[in-house]
């Protein structure tokens, strides 16, 4: 199916659902469901079957990805992830923290408009966008052994989440911007105090082996040729800032976030603004402007910002140019 087939057939399933709706023939009303209390499914307990092996598999993936597809696996051609990162190096502790981006639930809040793109996207998709550019490697096939693993992990991470239901720790949890620029000199000193002892005083981090062993990161670097690249979300400054608040130091969860808001503001400056492999085509993303998220700090750029302000803010006057401009394009049409 073309890809334009494609969305106008989930377009049509949304409108079934919305007439069986009308008709009373479904549903309760969607429920909250607070990540952080969420019972964690135990891999552990799952008796011995093909399905369980399966789960198993995705789960050592995103716990180790460096050992299983990482670059430098001895077969070259498993080798998908450009980085010796792992997925939990972001979406931590096997994807089961909330407000670090957990798998809790992604099963069913899949298929899903994403802005990127600017197209209904699978849960396939999303992981092969974390692989191009968190990973900076290449996709995974979507019927590699490797794929399925990994979405038979999410399904198990999503056993019991409702569909539909709101789902409170989802993602990360947004910063409370500073009305000011972000300031990485400032963020360096942060960065020395904070992140420096773990992450190391050049961003590099700290090996679990020697180059070359598959062995991936005890601490994993934040910067330079083995980080997430220039297309990554966590190479924007207010994504890297909510999830640095909520998440670091490593240990604290969002509840006794110890960073301030200017701090992580700051200190996401300060890492972003250090060298990392560089993501080709950015200007492709979001081919729908109006979507595209004020700190994306790739051309091109809204009308009368720099490439500096998309960088480190302020946004606020961003936002509020985006808004008028949609509004006179409104108008127009
Ligand atoms: C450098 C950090 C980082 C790494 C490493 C990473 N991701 Fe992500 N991932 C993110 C961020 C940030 C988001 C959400 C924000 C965005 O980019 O839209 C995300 C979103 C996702 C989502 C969607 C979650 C949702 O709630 O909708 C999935 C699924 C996902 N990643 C899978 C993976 C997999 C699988 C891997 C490893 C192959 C991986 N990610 C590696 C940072 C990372
Ligand atoms: C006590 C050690 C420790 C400290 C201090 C620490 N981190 Fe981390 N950080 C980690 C670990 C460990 C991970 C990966 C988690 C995993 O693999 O399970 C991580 C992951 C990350 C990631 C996502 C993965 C990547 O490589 O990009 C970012 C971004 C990050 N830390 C930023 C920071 C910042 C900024 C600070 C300072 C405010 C900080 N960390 C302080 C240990 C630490």
């Amino acid at each position: 199916m073309s890809r334009t087939h494609r969305v106008a057939a989930l377009l049509s399933l949304a409108a079934i659902a919305a007439a069986a709706s009308s008709l009373g023939l479904a549903q309760a009303p969607p429920s909250r469901i607070d990540l952080n209390a969420w019972k964690i499914p135990a891999i552990e307990a799952l008796p011995d079957s093909p399905d369980s092996r399966l789960i198993r598999h995705g789960h050592a993936l995103v716990t180790e990805t460096f050992a299983h597809i990482g670059p430098e696996v001895p077969d070259p051609a498993k080798r998908f992830a450009g980085n010796n990162l792992s997925c939990q190096s972001c979406h931590l502790n096997g994807g089961s923290q909330a407000f670090a981006m957990p798998y809790l639930g992604v099963w069913g809040s899949f298929p899903q408009y994403r802005a990127r793109e600017n197209e209904v996207s699978t849960i396939e998709e999303r992981v092969n966008g974390c692989m191009e550019r968190s990973m900076n490697g290449r996709p995974l096939p979507l019927d590699s052994p490797q794929m399925k693993a990994m979405l038979a992990y999410f399904r198990f991470m999503s056993t019991g989440v409702p569909v539909g239901g709101q789902l409170i720790g989802a993602g990360t949890t947004p910063i409370r911007e500073p009305d000011r620029a972000a300031d990485p000199q400032r963020g360096a000193k942060v960065y020395e105090e904070q992140c420096a002892v773990c992450h190391g005083a050049d961003g590099l981090g700290v090996r679990n082996g020697k180059v070359g062993d598959a062995k991936g990161y005890q601490f994993p670097p934040l910067w330079g040729p083995d980080s997430y690249n220039t297309g990554a979300g966590m190479s924007r400054l207010l994504t890297a800032a909510a999830f640095v608040r909520a998440n670091m130091p490593f240990g604290v969860t969002h509840k006794e976030a110890t960073l301030s808001d200017d701090d992580a503001y700051d200190v996401a400056a300060y890492v972003n603004a250090q060298p990392r492999p560089v993501k080709p085509d950015l200007d492709k993303d979001f081919p729908d402007r109006s979507r595209k998220p004020v700190d994306a700090a790739f051309p091109p750029y809204v009308q009368g910002f720099s490439a500096e302000q998309h960088r480190l803010g302020p946004f606020n006057p961003i936002r509020a140019k985006l808004r008028e401009l949609n509004e006179a394009a409104r108008k127009k049409n």
